[in-house]
């Protein structure tokens, strides 16, 4: 199916972008303004600050979480907080040509670099993948959409994460998976200390060098704030999910959210 036919009908913003190339998702989205301007500013160098500050890791932790989100090929798929678009590359690949991936993001600058990468890294099944600017606690979908949702580091950042679970879970089809990685935040004092040691002395110091210290900052509070992966399983079944499994990867440090509707 034409990428141009995907998932209609949508909301104005949305239809704007899937109605015309790639580069149109021009629209812009009223929400969490400040979190919008951090993710907009770090878009230069997200890609490259992930690489180092992990040591190439995130692409393991990503490629784990497209493959429990169970996508398939010729599935219709949607990639939620799409940023520069790693999990919505690997879900095209799953997918293929025959396949369907919606990418959402409410920063444009981080679609632009996702868009950019798309032409870059060029692949006949990329031609699947739509980049949508739009709000994921307002989904431009109708209900049950999809055969399985991605969202990678996406939910930590939401400001209200039982809205953004209820619209996972209506846009799913049911029977069918969203698979949700992001930062675990342990109950274990070790890796907690761990993984605050590691955001002061490496990750905003790196971040620093690129006048981004502040911005990763933010890292500790968001993880202190988040959900652990018992209160993501309970907030996952508060909203209908019939199964919920959170599983802790990366030694404890990162976490992936599995869950069915
Ligand atoms: C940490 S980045 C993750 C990007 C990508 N998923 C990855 O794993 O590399 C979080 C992304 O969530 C997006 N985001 C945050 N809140 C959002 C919202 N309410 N609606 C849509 N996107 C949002 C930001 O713009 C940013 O691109």
């Amino acid at each position: 199916m034409a990428a141009a036919t995907f998932l209609l009908p949508i909301t104005s913003s949305a239809a704007a972008a899937s109605s015309s190339s790639s580069s149109s998702w021009r629209t812009p989205v009223r929400c969490s303004a400040e979190r919008q301007v951090l993710f907009s500013r770090i878009a230069p160098v997200y890609d490259g600050l992930n690489d180092v500050l992990s040591l190439g890791q995130h692409r393991v932790w990503k490629r784990m979480s497209v493959a429990w989100s169970g996508a398939k090929k010729g599935d219709r798929v949607l990639d939620l907080c799409c940023g520069s678009g790693d999990l919505a590359f690997l879900l095209s690949n799953c997918v293929g040509l025959h396949g369907q991936v919606g990418a959402l993001d409410f920063s444009s600058d981080q679609l632009s670099i996702a868009s950019t990468r798309q032409d870059l890294y060029w692949k006949a099944c990329y031609e699947n993948i739509k980049w949508m600017e739009g709000d994921a606690l307002d989904l431009p979908f109708p209900s049950s959409s999809f055969d399985a949702i991605t969202m990678g580091y996406g939910l930590r950042n939401l400001v209200d994460k039982k809205k953004a679970m209820q619209e996972i879970f209506r846009v799913l089809k049911p029977g069918s998976r969203a698979s949700i990685l992001d930062f675990n935040k342990s109950t274990s004092w070790m890796t907690t200390m761990i993984q605050v040691w590691m955001i002061d002395n490496a990750v905003v110091p790196v971040a620093s060098t690129y006048g981004l210290s502040n911005e990763y900052r933010y890292l500790k509070d968001s993880i202190n704030e988040f959900l652990t992966g018992k209160e993501l399983e309970k907030l996952a079944r508060s909203v209908g999910f019939s199964n919920a499994k959170h599983y802790e990867i990366g030694g404890g440090l990162m976490g992936n959210l599995v869950v069915t509707r």
